[in-house]
């Protein structure tokens, strides 16, 4: 994914696109450019690596200009460098994209034979090239741009910008996001309300399909079929001030330290202060539906499969959960009366969206769970429910998963009242320990010393085994990416009782075998893994209560001694210790927390 602004100012555009800029580079950090038109001249300056490096090309290169676009990449065609850096330039414009022209080799095929030349091994190069081609073929810059976005076929998000004009952008929008802001006398362009939030927080998202002509005192936006329209312009109270790191070393230091607070918001959303019902859920009547389907990438795909657990021990609703990159072409045929459930933090996921749409028009309802409400899933949802995490930047995600697991527990607490699968009284129990998580999660997180030396040491190793049983066994999957996608160190996840048939050959003293093991009805199955485990040499950090520690931790390599804490919510709390362990060994190892090399916090491409 890739982050693109725009802006139309009555001040130097340069220090706000790099500004807007900096609140998107969690979307992909391999190399950054703007562009501005000044005294009608369009200049760009471009750099390869994170945005830091635009920055100090700024100080010695200045740009003036008071229009101007900007864009932070993730690589998808050709390598991370300079020539292939956003603003892409032919001739007299200038564009920014986020997304994938998919027939960018036929068109690049049809301009090489009209003798235009090619300078990158990006998609993008062809929008710009076909612009210019328009332009040459004496279509004014709208109609160039136009005629352009009617030849695409793929995802994008656009904006572009023209030599001569100092009071014109034009953006387009296809499979990715794309919002407007409006200043006074100003307006501006972003991948999301983020990258505004410094100059506006009056946002209007385009829809699938729509074009839009900006000026610093007019937007006229028309639809897929050409129709001008009105979208809404909506106050999105994003504060700027959430976007920043209060005070920690990193994002996601931050967003683990929130995690007491944004779960009894989540809460309180849904189960209001004290024993209401918002009635959020209302209109979802599990009464129509047999069973459940679950599609999500990642982390998210892991909040699927604990919940999976969850909707068949309480709800007894039978569940079938898949990664979406899979679901998408595996033509599953979906049965009556099925609910479709897609958990997604970005709502922007490119698989994700794609199985969603494989499953439009088949299951009964869909239902998207995600943190961001305006997004292309929510929009194609029939129902939506809002995780209230806050805006996460690190690209490993911590508060949104554990936020995806309170929402999909009192979901699953709502269907199992429709089902009469557990009585109110039994609900009521099972929300007032959902109240406790909080408290729980903020004594979790004390641990921070104890876990600290022990990343010390694992910053060490070169692999990592993470075990865990019943509803526990997906956060030992969650557990071994986080350590993975951010320290590097080779991690996998097992069901512990699963390591006798085979990797239990992986066990030596060198490997650390982390085991998760809150002292649930599985406690003592998770134990006798664990000493066969021992019994072979393994090191194994044990994380329990204390009463566990006591009856099981005689023997271990290192503990990590949790609150006791009831079935149900343990798979949300022993989240912290894994996250926790996870940025401290990246910490100990010096590599780059909050964006990790290769990675993009939404993954908007196939
Ligand atoms: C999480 O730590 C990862 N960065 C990644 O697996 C992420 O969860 C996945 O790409 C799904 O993203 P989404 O929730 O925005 O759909």
């Amino acid at each position: 994914m890739c982050g693109i602004v725009g802006v139309l100012g009555l001040h130097e555009a340069a220090p706000i696109l790099v500004e807007a800029l900096k609140k998107l580079e969690y979307r992909g950090y391999d190399s950054a450019g703007i562009a501005t038109v000044n005294n009608g001249r369009l200049e760009r300056r471009r750099a390869v690596g994170k945005l830091v490096n635009l920055s100090d090309r700024l100080v010695h290169e200045p740009l003036a200009g008071k229009a101007g676009i900007g864009h932070t990449r993730w690589a998808t065609h050709g390598a991370p460098s300079e020539v292939n850096a956003h603003p892409h330039q032919a001739g007299p414009v200038a564009v920014v994209h986020n997304g994938i022209i998919e027939n960018f080799q036929d068109l690049r095929d049809e301009l090489a034979q009209k003798g235009y030349v090619f300078q990158t091994q990006t998609d993008t190069e062809t929008v710009a090239l076909l612009t210019q081609f328009h332009l040459e073929q004496g279509l004014a810059p709208v109609e160039a741009a136009k005629a352009t976005i009617a030849r695409l076929r793929g995802a994008y998000a656009l904006c572009f910008l023209f030599d001569g004009h100092e009071d014109l952008l034009v953006a387009a929008r296809q499979g990715s996001p794309l919002a407007i802001g409006h200043g006074v006398g100003e307006m501006f362009v972003g991948s999301d309300a983020i990258a505004l939030a410094p100059m506006t927080n009056e946002i209007t998202y385009l829809n699938e399909g729509d074009f839009a002509i900006i000026t610093r005192n007019s937007l006229d936006i028309f639809d897929v079929d050409g129709q001008a329209v009105v979208r809404e312009k909506k106050n999105v109270s994003i504060d700027a001030t959430r976007v920043e790191k209060s005070g920690h070393k990193h994002y996601m230091a931050k967003e683990i330290a929130e995690q007491p607070v944004v779960i009894s918001e989540a809460v309180r959303y849904y189960h209001g202060l004290e024993d209401q019902d918002s009635g959020r859920l209302d209109e979802i009547d599990f009464t129509q539906f047999d069973r459940i389907l679950m599609v999500a990438c990642g982390t998210a795909y892991y909040a699927c499969f604990t919940a999976k657990y969850w909707f068949e021990q309480i709800a007894r609703i039978p569940v079938e959960v898949d990664v979406a990159s899979e679901f998408r072409y595996r033509e599953a045929p979906i049965s009556p009366r099925t609910l479709a459930i897609f958990v997604s933090q970005s709502g922007e996921t490119a698989d994700t969206l794609a199985a969603l749409r494989y499953v439009s028009g088949k299951a009964d309802k869909i239902l998207t769970i995600t943190n961001s409400a305006e997004s292309s899933m929510a929009r194609e949802s029939d129902w939506t429910l809002p995780i209230l995490a806050g805006v996460e930047i690190g690209v490993a995600s911590t508060k949104a998963f554990t936020c995806q697991l309170t929402v999909l527990l009192i979901l699953t607490i709502e269907a199992a009242l429709s089902k009469k699968a557990i009585s109110a009284d039994e609900a009521r129990h099972k929300i007032i320990a959902l109240r406790t998580l909080p408290g729980l999660m903020s004594q979790a997180l004390e641990l921070r010393d104890v876990i600290d030396l022990i990343a010390q040491e694992l910053s060490e190793v070169s692999d990592v085994l993470f075990l865990g049983r019943g509803a526990i066994y997906p956060l030992a999957l969650e557990g071994a990416l986080k350590l993975k996608e951010i320290s590097y160190i080779h991690a996998e996840g097992y069901a512990s009782g699963e390591l006798k048939h085979g990797p239990i050959a992986l066990v030596d003293p060198q490997t650390p075998i982390i085991v998760l093991a809150p002292r649930d009805r599985l406690f003592e199955k998770t134990v006798s893994n664990m000493q066969e485990v021992m019994a072979r040499g393994g090191k194994v950090i044990l994380i329990s209560d204390a009463q566990g520690l006591k009856e099981a931790g005689a023997d271990v390599w290192k503990t990590i001694e949790m609150p006791p804490v009831s079935d149900e919510i343990a798979p949300i709390l022993y989240a912290v210790p894994a996250q926790m362990i996870a940025y401290h060994t990246a910490v100990a190892k010096g590599t780059d927390v909050d964006q990790p090399r290769n990675l993009a916090k939404s993954v908007t491409v196939e």
